[in-house]
């Protein structure tokens, strides 16, 4: 089974329900993926309605295109508009205009396509070149990034990104054996750098290349791009909806909404973040580490 054929959208009916789908609304899905979700919209928008995606990773945004135009292709006269951004989220502002969206979808992190093709060099469980770009079209790679920063640096990130308090003695063995070109190659070397304790129950890369991932692709940075300009874009009572996965992406989420609400920008939906059943767990255990929030953007301009 190809990765494309086994991606399940995560939280999908709590999403829909947020959205709360009209048929001739206009709705952004920023992160298409293998349009999971944004098929969901697709299907429940009318002629009048609108469906605009973002993806930076070239390859998703292609797989995306095939699939909406199967959907559209069974719609037929009632299949909505589709527009494709093979760009980063951060520049809604640039392709959407303010006070037209009823509902913003954001799935942020990696999906199956990129984390399961050991050529993208995200996972640590296929040897792959060590890349980890979303966007394949710019920016340092990761290779890049562990080669030429320098150790402090590096530690700094690990620490940050990866919350791995062992970050200190990763960087000094990740200088030492320059130069890392593999995931294969990085993984042994933080293991043996920082092996795993009785407690843990994660591989001991696990959090370097989060940490890694998140500093490639700026991942934290286009987040909060995305929140400060989500009310902008959203029509009164418009919807934000927003599922991370990990503490530090929820973190941003939640201060934002909270502050949003405030200053009486957004009413929040979701009081606590919405979680997977068991029963999703069980089918695709990826929505484990899943938190949903939404929120509704309130008339004060
Ligand atoms: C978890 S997947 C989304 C899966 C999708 N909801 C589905 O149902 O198939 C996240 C996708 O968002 C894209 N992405 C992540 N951050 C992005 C950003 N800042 N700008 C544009 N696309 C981004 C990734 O390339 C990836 O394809």
């Amino acid at each position: 089974m190809e990765a494309k054929d086994r991606h399940v959208p995560v939280l999908f009916q709590d999403a829909m329900d947020f959205l709360s789908v009209r048929a001739d609304g206009t709705y952004v899905d920023c992160t298409l993926g293998m349009a999971g979700h944004g098929e969901g919209i697709a299907r429940r928008l009318g002629p009048e309605g609108r469906l605009i995606g973002f993806d930076r990773d070239p390859e998703a945004l292609e797989l995306a295109k095939e699939r909406l135009a199967r959907v559209a292709n069974e719609m037929g006269d009632q299949a909505p508009q589709v527009s494709l951004v093979g760009e980063e989220f951060s520049s809604i502002e640039e392709h959407v205009k303010p006070g037209t969206v009823d509902g913003l979808l954001a799935d942020f992190g990696v999906s199956s396509l990129q984390f399961d093709e050991a050529h993208r060099g995200f996972s640590f469980q296929a040897d792959g070149p060590l890349d980890m770009r979303m966007n394949t079209r710019s920016g340092p790679t990761a290779a890049q990034v562990v080669n030429e920063e320098n150790e402090r640096e590096l530690a700094d990130l690990i620490y940050e990104y990866g919350e791995e308090r062992r970050s200190r003695r990763i960087a000094r063995a990740i200088v030492r054996g320059r130069p890392v070109t593999t995931t294969g190659q990085l993984a042994r070397i933080v293991a043996s750098a920082a092996p795993a304790m009785k407690q843990d129950r994660i591989h001991p890369a696990t959090r370097t290349f989060q940490a890694l991932r998140i500093f490639v692709n700026r991942e934290l940075d286009e987040i909060k791009a995305l929140l400060e300009a989500a009310p902008k874009l959203l029509k009164p009572s418009g919807r934000l909806v927003v599922i991370s996965f990990h503490s530090l992406e929820d973190r941003i989420a939640k201060d934002h909404l909270r502050e949003g609400a405030q200053k009486g920008i957004w009413e929040v939906l979701t009081r606590k973040p919405v979680t997977a059943s068991e029963e999703e767990i069980e089918r695709n255990p990826r929505s484990r580490s899943a938190k949903l929030r939404a929120a509704a953007r309130t008339a004060s301009r």
